[in-house]
């Protein structure tokens, strides 16, 4: 699912390229092909090749055209709970995919294209829908939760400024986010 975050971050990113988006757009493909079957059954060799080639392909794409308000929340969730990296961003990601789906659409949909999980007939805003409705599906069958027990609610202030921080710092995100909106979106996080 990092994998995963790694290519729709690069992907949506203000500093993607041809070249980025070649690799975001094959890591894309093969994980969709690949990580389902990786997941469910961990013996087949050339499945999970082709989830760490994904991985690969990827890490191209992001160490160029960067990452975004997933890393950037996911990080700092770890740095206060000590909650993993991966599962820390599969958590965010559809929230963050979510909040951004109409700034995003156009790049979410060649995403579901390349994820295969659109149709010609569908409209950007019904392909967009379709991706996010993918990453959600994952996240159920891999048994990821949406939310975080460890989050608390008196947290997510200080969690809000530092996300933001680290996101402005160097972070090429689509959209910008001001404190409250990023305060909403973690608040999106609590269990109960
Ligand atoms: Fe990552």
């Amino acid at each position: 699912m990092d994998a995963f975050t790694h290519a729709i971050e690069a992907f949506v990113s203000k500093n993607k390229s041809e070249d980025t988006d070649g690799y975001a757009l094959a890591a894309v493909k093969l994980l969709a092909q690949n990580l389902e079957e990786a997941v469910s059954d961990g013996k087949d060799v050339d499945v999970r090749f082709n989830t760490v080639f994904a991985s690969y392909l990827a890490g191209l794409a992001f160490t160029k055209a960067g990452v975004g308000y997933v890393h950037a929340i996911a990080h700092n969730l770890g740095a206060k709970y000590g909650t993993p990296h991966g599962i820390a961003n599969a958590i965010v990601l559809p929230h963050v995919l979510s909040e951004f789906r109409f700034e995003m659409k156009t790049n979410l949909a060649l995403l579901a294209d390349a994820a295969k999980v659109s149709s010609e007939e569908q409209s950007e805003e019904q392909k967009a829908q379709a991706f996010i409705d993918y990453i959600l599906g994952l996240q159920k069958k891999f048994d990821i939760p949406n939310t975080l027990d460890a989050l608390k609610k008196e947290d997510i202030p200080d969690l809000a400024k530092a996300a933001l921080k680290e996101a402005h710092w160097t972070y090429p995100v689509p959209v910008y986010m001001e404190n409250e909106q990023c305060e909403r979106l973690i608040s999106q996080l609590l269990s109960k």
